[in-house]
């Protein structure tokens, strides 16, 4: 006779069994599966439609931010699993803790200080006002009613509605989900200027052969910082990372490959 049904599946049983502990002992001991000795993975949320700080190449994110938080990560510990997210949920969302951090070229303000937390300023900008090179208009005065295209819930939306009430702008001004809709419709001729962070229109204008120009400088000071929920216990390590990173070069290093020259001053 042959072996009982039970004499043939009980050890198939065991077997299974003590494979399942070894992989859960595996996973269990990587800390959550960061994988190659990079570290804890650490989700983090960024509009991957903004170059030169975050574009997407072959599928995969890449930019000055992804450059700078990759070496971030390696130096503190944890490896960053990007997400492509919509810039105006993009705090709502870090606030409810649906991701870790947020990279985004986004600007310190001290309203979203209200909500969030950043690292140190890692990046000097301004507002730009970007044109076409034949368009006759020559600066925000001049503005008068023409339609000015915004990124919704950016710092350019706000310097756009401030000239709005200021008067400068007595015509539309009119938000778009990404800065690149916005751009699309500049180059089809749908609105006649774009407010926008200055290194993201700059690097808009040297791909556009000569077709776009910024005419204007919109002096606003401000300073991209990485952003967390509240008391985040990982600030500090990231702080202390870039720290190192603004101090041995390799800030330069990136900033170079990303912007094209070599920054004015590095922020502290
Ligand atoms: N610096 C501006 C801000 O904080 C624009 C950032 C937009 N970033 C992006 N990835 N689309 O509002």
């Amino acid at each position: 006779m042959t072996k009982s049904l039970f004499g043939r599946v009980l050890p198939l049983f065991v077997l299974a069994a003590a494979l399942s502990l070894m992989v859960a002992g595996c996973g269990g001991g990587s800390g959550g599966g960061g994988g190659g000795g990079g570290g804890e993975d650490v989700s983090v949320a960024s509009d991957i439609a903004y170059p030169p700080f975050e574009f997407e190449k072959d599928g995969e994110p890449v930019g000055f931010d992804i450059d700078l938080l990759d070496e971030i990560g390696k130096r503190a510990g944890f490896k960053p699993e990007y997400k492509n997210v919509g810039f105006d949920g993009i705090i709502g969302g870090l606030s409810n803790n649906q991701y870790d951090v947020v990279i985004s070229a986004m600007t310190i303000t001290p309203e979203r200080k209200k909500r969030i937390d950043f690292s140190d300023p890692y990046f000097n900008a301004d507002q730009s006002l970007l044109v076409p090179s034949d368009g006759g208009i020559g600066s925000v005065d001049e503005l008068g009613d023409a339609t000015v295209g915004v990124q919704i819930g950016t710092t350019g939306e706000i310097k756009a509605n401030e000239f709005k009430d200021q008067g400068k702008i007595t015509g539309e001004v009119r938000t778009f989900d990404t800065i690149e809709d916005a751009f699309a419709a500049l180059n089809n001729g749908q609105i006649e200027a774009i407010i926008n962070d200055l290194p993201v229109s700059q690097d808009e204008v040297n791909g556009s052969g000569g077709k776009l120009e910024i005419v204007q400088v919109i002096a606003t000071g401000e300073q991209y910082g990485i952003a967390f929920p509240k008391d985040s216990d990982m600030r500090q390590d990231v702080n202390k990372a870039l720290a190192e990173i603004k101090e041995d070069g390799t800030y330069e290093e990136i900033y170079k490959k990303w912007i094209g020259r070599a920054p004015e001053e590095i922020p502290e």
